[in-house]
């Protein structure tokens, strides 16, 4: 961190130093668990993407604390809950650190849409440090942001959604986790003639199709991860729309996790609850393709990403289609 200029803190410091080094973080987890993608071996993917993140993290000039990560530390060999990464010298940025090197291991196995390698930094105390259980969630974009109550029935919010967004219900695509859990809550959007984008895995970059236009997706609701359930509450900070979110623990065990851990079972949290930070940087790479990235392609000598990245206080979001030459010794003729 260098010595703060005389006068006023510049409040985007933190994220102009660290977003470029963020998005290099996700390019390269998911460059490596794309080369790994379609062998049907989910620990392949996760490995490869978790070492290679893993690493980058710890070329970065921050002193980063992993509050959202692959785990606790008796069951996660990496980037484990606590783990300190970073080369922390005297000027290294304090930062807490959610990652998930690959958000849908199932889907990049199998080389299905939707999955990325996600990232979000934030000040110390910036993100929810959320336990690994179930989260029920109501996503939506900008429009209809503050007009929702995860409490309501479904089609109240579904109208609430379509008024936020000038259409009728029946132009709705709400995306819900292909689980059987979500048997009722399908069959309950469906009445309303509003359209269900069943995903097989990847709330986090489906939370920010929803927050984006042009994506045709409309909210996204449904149980998924707490963890996941802070990412996506880090990117919504800066593009807008709204994460509800209320933890949903399955068993007595997952309830003692959640009171040890000091969350409240009964309480909605909202966006700013999740992911409190005044300063963020958020960044995702599409490993498979999806609604709003594309995935990683390969060509002899190198690979191309497409990532999602954005500052909070810095108000920039970028997408950004990289170009890697992986190897000195192609020649390689760019494609626009
Ligand atoms: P992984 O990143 O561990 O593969 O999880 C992907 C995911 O689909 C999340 O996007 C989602 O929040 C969660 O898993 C849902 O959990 P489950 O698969 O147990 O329904």
């Amino acid at each position: 961190m260098p010595p703060e200029p005389p006068g006023e803190p510049d409040p985007t410091a933190l994220e102009r130093a660290l977003v470029l080094d963020t998005v290099r973080v996700t390019e390269q987890a998911a460059i490596a668990a794309s080369r790994v993608a379609g062998m049907g071996d989910e620990d392949l993917v996760d490995q490869a993407g978790t070492e290679t993140m893993r690493r980058i993290l710890g070329e970065l000039d921050i002193h980063g604390r992993i509050v959202i990560g692959e785990g606790e530390r008796d069951d996660a060999p990496m980037l484990y809950i606590g783990e300190e990464v970073g080369r922390a010298g005297a000027d290294a940025w304090p930062v807490d650190i959610a990652v998930d090197p690959v958000e849908g291991t199932g889907i990049t196995a199998r080389m299905v849409n939707g999955s990325v390698a996600v990232i979000a930094l934030a000040e110390r105390g910036g993100l929810l440090h959320a336990p690994d259980v179930y989260m029920e969630k109501l996503i939506v974009g900008p429009p209809a942001a503050g007009s929702v109550d995860l409490t309501w029935p479904v089609a109240a919010n579904l109208a609430a959604i379509a008024a936020s967004l000038q259409r009728s219900v029946s132009d709705l695509t709400i995306v819900v986790l292909d689980r059987p859990r979500h048997a009722e809550l399908v069959q309950e959007v469906r009445e309303t003639g509003a359209r269900v984008k069943l995903i097989g895995d990847g709330d986090v970059i489906a939370a920010l199709a929803a927050a984006v236009r042009g994506t045709n997706v409309h909210a996204v609701m449904g149980t998924g991860g707490a963890p996941e359930g802070v990412l996506a509450a880090a990117a919504l900070r800066s593009i807008g729309g709204e994460i509800l979110g209320r933890f949903a623990p399955r068993d007595a065990d997952e309830r003692a996790r959640l009171d040890a851990s000091g969350v409240d079972a009964a309480r909605v949290y909202r966006t700013e609850d999740l992911a409190p930070g005044s300063q963020m940087v958020f960044a995702a790479t599409g490993i498979t393709d999806g609604d709003l990235l594309r995935g990683v392609k390969f060509f002899g000598g190198g690979a191309r990403t497409h990532t999602i990245s954005m500052g909070l206080r810095s108000r920039v979001l970028r997408f950004s289609d990289a170009v890697h030459l992986l190897d000195d010794g192609a020649r390689v003729t760019i494609q626009v």
